[in-house]
């Protein structure tokens, strides 16, 4: 039997919510973003996986966009960083990539190419993230730029990104739609909206949408919210009892000896570790999933293995199946206790984890 350490991917899952994010908006066209491996799930799979729904997808490179190219995938693939040299935005162009253009060196580098064929951009405003994007008092300018350059392909997309849509008290995301409306002309395409956007901000909803962390089944808020609540969890991160033993009270377990037993105690040892993506920060306490029951983590998190306290069970034996999260146990849970968010805990799994296809 191999290490049972493995990433279980549901892809119906992926599936429903890729339609729950459509049928929220369903004049848009919806644009997964599969970015960083899909946020961890296997870039080619998921993108496979979507291919008959989706019209174009999203990554943050041009290797990510090679890779999917490579793995048979035919939709146009958007750069949301743009082209990072000229090489970049000929391959961009011969490839079917479309760029992000978000500054005036981006902009003069497509303008200034010498390609064998236009590309399509989509063109970014700052309104109020200050992360990327042209300012909008500028924008018009660039705008007329661009459209007059033999190298852009029509139409341009205007587009930009919320700071905030997560937070729905916040007022940060009406002022960001309200800054874009100033300068986004009426009759362009447009995009706004990531995953909290198409949850709960109906009025980001513009031609394109561009969800990520909702495909993967989980909620970008802290809170509940009706839409998020219908998102189905597509990783099931799973593992399984190697070990066992009693303790007596006053011992302690793993490096740096940091959880001391309070009573007799049976400690389960799991063969994942910071090696595997879980977390070595975690503290004790983080819930794992032992025969489906929550057992607190205890003692540090080692490279392969963790440590869990499973004196509570009443029954357990060496292979007995461990989920660090999943449907049961929501990715964000985790992160909580980690102090990181559930985005962090999906993009960072290595490739030493088995990704399972279901
Ligand atoms: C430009 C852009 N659009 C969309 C997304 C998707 O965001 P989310 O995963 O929150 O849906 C991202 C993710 O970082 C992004 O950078």
């Amino acid at each position: 039997m191999s290490r049972p350490t493995r990433a279980v991917i549901d892809l119906q899952a992926l599936r429903h919510n890729y339609q729950l994010a459509q049928s929220l908006a369903p004049k848009s066209k919806t644009v997964p973003m599969v970015k960083a491996n899909a946020y961890g799930h296997g870039a080619a799979r998921v993108a496979e996986a979507l291919s008959d729904l989706a019209p174009a997808f999203g990554v943050a490179c041009i290797e990510e966009a090679l890779e999917l190219r490579d793995a048979g995938i035919k939709q146009p693939i958007l750069l949301l960083e743009g082209g990072f040299d000229a090489a970049e935005l000929q391959l961009a162009a011969t490839k079917g990539f479309w760029v992000m253009v978000e500054n005036h060196r981006q902009k003069d580098a497509v303008i200034n190419a010498d390609l064998a064929l236009p590309l399509t951009v989509w063109l970014g405003v700052d309104t109020g993230m200050h992360r990327l994007g042209f300012q909008p008092d500028e924008i018009a300018e660039v705008y007329k730029t661009l459209n007059s350059s033999r190298n852009i392909s029509q139409p341009i997309v205007f587009t930009s990104h919320f700071a905030c849509a997560d937070d729905l008290n916040s007022d940060a995301t009406t002022k960001q739609i309200d800054s874009f409306k100033a300068c986004a002309p009426v009759t362009a395409l447009q995009s706004l909206a990531n995953s909290a956007a198409i949850l709960a901000w109906p009025k980001a909803q513009r031609e394109w949408q561009r969800p990520g962390y909702m495909l993967y089944g989980n909620s970008p808020f802290s809170v509940p919210q009706e839409n998020a609540d219908q998102l189905k969890p597509v990783m099931s991160f799973e593992s399984a009892v190697i070990s066992l033993r009693n303790i007596s009270a006053g011992e302690s377990v793993g490096y740096t000896a940091n959880w001391t037993a309070q009573g007799d105690s049976t400690i389960a040892t799991i063969t994942v570790g910071y090696g595997d993506g879980y977390p070595r920060h975690a503290p004790n306490g983080t819930p794992v999933l032992i025969n489906g029951q929550r057992c607190p983590l205890v003692g540090r998190v080692s490279m392969d293995m963790i440590t869990v306290d499973v004196t509570a069970l009443s029954q357990v034996a060496i292979g007995d199946k461990a989920v660090l999260w999943g449907p049961e146990l929501a990715v964000n849970e985790v992160a909580e206790h980690c102090g990181t968010i559930g985005y962090e805990l999906l993009t960072r799994m290595p490739a030493r984890v088995p990704r399972v296809y279901s």
